[in-house]
């Protein structure tokens, strides 16, 4: 499909679910009774979804027909081995070790491998993933240069890591208390950026020297992959397949979401080479997952992420999977909504920072815009800013580095009109975005608060009226 300037989905539409128009007064209730979270709203008050692209996917006749092949043996499924067959044709590790979802390799991960004392570096960590090396014990360090925490700065590879950093970091803490490097790619708290092969390379060089694993949470690693390969110079004639090897051949094991490249709607898992670390991983695999041919999921699970690793990597589906990310930020950009550049595989990142700089980070900026964007057009978005990663283990605040709303693309399952409605609603909440306030939390938990935490409108007036 060379040669023409529309790049279109690659699919057709074989099943539809209808979509519920609300009024704007609707939508106005619903948040006030979601304490204007969104992750508290029911999902039909929601017209286009772009909380997430993990597990919101539309999985292909493939992947339907697998279900039917699922075998629900408990133990030793011809669905685990055609799951194991999959990851390791793409991932070489010698043990595949299956788990309801990303978090679940995580957490069984660093109760393996963390513990207090214990430093956890990364390009940065994604909020399941800190809480889980915090839970541990151990601290997470994200070492992602200047450059790239500066949202309007296009750089092709902003997801990398740095190497000088992380040799400062490993020279500081000793190597002993580093049990692993994780790299996370692409980069989802960052904007969805990518890393590059040789940043990979210089990465795994670095853990080698000092005898320290290196780990991939490879949640999206075919978008990274394909971003390698349209521009990293040299990479241009090579498959997907042949690059994703090349970087799974970097590291000494990844924990993985099949929610997100899995094209699957739950699912991951973890794999490693070590057989130490493997042994313990599947002892605590039994005491919570399941045992280790099935790790939480059912068969036909396993078999529908087989297939959507053969899927996944089809250079038809990433070329429209990235261009249809790129259109929406496009047409944002054009329109002079400030957003990270250059956009993401899977996302695109308003920044909330840019958009209203009257609103002060610990009046959440980022949580206000993405609240404005459900009221005017029942577009949900997530934060991903001082109210995902401003609380500290210790109960302070601090402001996050960026302040963002993400505007995340579920994998084939919306259409191009969906998209263009929803650049039409951004840029009636940007016209309108001087006159948008800030929120206070009304209540929170003691750790990733984004998901129950209670807001309310800040009110410059009520506040003055208490302190008097
Ligand atoms: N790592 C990254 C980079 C992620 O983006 C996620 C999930 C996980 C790990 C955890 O995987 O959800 O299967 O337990 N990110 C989702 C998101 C939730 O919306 O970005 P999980």
């Amino acid at each position: 499909m060379h040669g023409f300037k529309t790049i279109i989905e690659p699919f057709r539409i074989k099943s539809v679910e209808p979509l519920t128009l609300t009024t704007r007064e609707e939508r106005e209730a619903r948040l006030e009774d979601a304490g204007f979270n969104l992750f508290k709203l029911r999902s039909q008050d929601v017209l286009i979804d772009l909380l997430t692209d993990s597990g919101t996917g539309a999985m292909s006749a493939e992947q339907w027909a697998s279900l039917q092949r699922g075998d629900e043996s408990y133990a030793g499924s011809p669905s685990f081995f055609r799951f194991e067959a999959a990851v390791k044709a793409l991932f070489p590790f010698r043990h595949v070790i299956p788990t309801h979802q990303g978090r679940a390799a995580e957490k069984i991960l660093f109760s393996v491998v963390g513990g207090p004392g214990k430093v956890v570096p990364s390009n940065t960590l994604f909020d399941t993933t800190r809480a889980n090396v915090e839970y541990s014990g151990a601290r997470g360090v994200d070492l992602l240069p200047a450059d790239a925490r500066v949202p309007s700065k296009r750089l092709p590879f902003k997801g990398n890591l740095d190497v000088a950093a992380l040799e400062r970091l490993i020279a500081e803490v000793g190597a002993a208390q580093v049990p692993l490097v994780l790299v996370t790619v692409t980069n989802n708290s960052g904007g969805g950026q990518p890393v590059s092969l040789a940043n990979l390379h210089a990465v795994s060089a670095v853990c080698r020297r000092h005898g320290i694993p290196l780990f991939l949470d490879a949640c999206r690693f075919a978008e990274n992959a394909w971003f390698i390969r349209e521009r990293e110079p040299g990479q241009q004639d090579r498959s997907v397949t042949d690059i994703v090897r090349e970087m799974a051949s970097l590291a000494d094991g990844m924990t993985m979401s099949a929610k997100k490249d899995g094209l699957a709607n739950i699912g991951g898992w973890l794999a490693l080479n070590d057989e130490r670390w493997a042994e313990q991983c599947r002892n605590l695999l039994i005491l919570t997952e399941g045992f280790p041919t099935y790790g939480g999921l059912s068969g036909r699970d396993l078999d529908a992420i087989a297939t959507g690793l053969g899927e996944v990597v089809q250079h038809d589906y990433l070329r429209y999977r990235i261009r249809s990310t790129e259109y929406l930020g496009e047409a944002l950009e054009r329109r002079g909504v400030p957003i990270v550049l250059p956009v993401g595989g899977h996302a695109v990142y308003l920044d909330a920072a840019a958009l209203l700089p009257h609103v002060p980070a610990l009046q959440y900026p980022g949580q206000a815009l993405a609240v404005e964007l459900y009221r005017e057009g029942g577009v949900r978005s997530c934060e991903i800013g001082s109210v995902m990663f401003g609380l500290r283990p210790d109960g302070t605040e601090a402001p996050a580095a960026m302040e963002l709303v993400r505007l995340a693309m579920p994998r084939r399952t919306y259409t191009q009109s969906h998209v263009d409605y929803v650049v039409e609603v951004v840029e009636r909440v940007a016209a309108r975005a001087n006159a948008i306030q800030g929120l206070r939390i009304a209540e929170q938990p003691r750790a990733l608060r984004h998901f129950t935490a209670r807001f309310a409108p800040w009110r410059q007036s009520a506040v003055a009226e208490c302190a008097a």
